[in-house]
């Protein structure tokens, strides 16, 4: 069985880095196998600040670009949120795109790879388990942190993770396994009752 993974960029600033480290990590979660890989990147999808008149929970959208990100984000089995740290926290582009809704949220896993200084983007990662919990989504403890990140990039701006990160990439998509079919149980016991 395959499950759509969806992996979420969140920086969207014009000399961002995400793109170049979520590619990596991409590779890796094709090369996995248990997935069907899909990137959405934050600065294409370019959603407004959260715009709708009802609370998201009542699905009663009003806007083309709120309708086609619920479609977007309900297929998916499992998330990856790709975060850089800014000032200890992440960044509002991805508070914004979680704010956006609710059920198709529910009841998926969220996976993590952080970048940033000595951190990692370990408190960007801490500080989106509320919002992300508050969701009802499971967030995975196994994450794949890069601390002084821009080591692994190389001169053609390619990511070249060493071992470590690479293990932790696939440690990490072996639980999003897991939990994406545990969850997808749960979700279709739901829709029965
Ligand atoms: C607004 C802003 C705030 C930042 N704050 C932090 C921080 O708190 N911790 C950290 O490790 N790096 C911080 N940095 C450095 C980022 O790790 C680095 O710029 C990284 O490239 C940001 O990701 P991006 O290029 O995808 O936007 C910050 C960068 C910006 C632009």
């Amino acid at each position: 069985m395959k499950y759509k993974l969806k992996i979420i960029i969140g920086s969207t600033r014009p000399t961002r880095k995400g793109p170049i480290v979520a590619r990596w990590f991409e590779e890796i979660a094709r090369q996995h196998t248990n997935f069907d890989v899909e990137v959405l990147d934050l600065k294409e999808i370019d959603l407004p600040f959260m715009d709708e008149p009802e609370h998201p929970r009542l699905q009663q959208y009003t806007h083309a670009h709120t309708k086609q990100w619920s479609k977007t984000i309900d297929e998916g089995d499992a998330f990856v949120m790709v975060t850089p740290e800014y000032n200890y926290g992440y960044p509002a582009t991805l508070k914004n795109a979680l704010d956006f809704l609710v059920k198709e949220w529910q009841e998926k896993p969220m996976g993590f790879v952080s970048y940033g200084g000595v951190s990692g983007g370990t408190r960007a990662v801490q500080d989106l388990k509320l919002p992300v919990t508050t969701l009802g989504m499971m967030p995975l403890p196994q994450a794949v942190s890069i601390p002084f990140f821009t080591q692994f990039i190389n001169d053609k701006n390619v990511f070249e993770g060493n071992e470590a990160l690479i293990n932790s990439a696939n440690l990490m998509l072996d639980k999003l396994t897991d939990w994406a079919s545990a969850l997808k149980q749960m979700r279709e016991k739901g829709n029965e009752k």
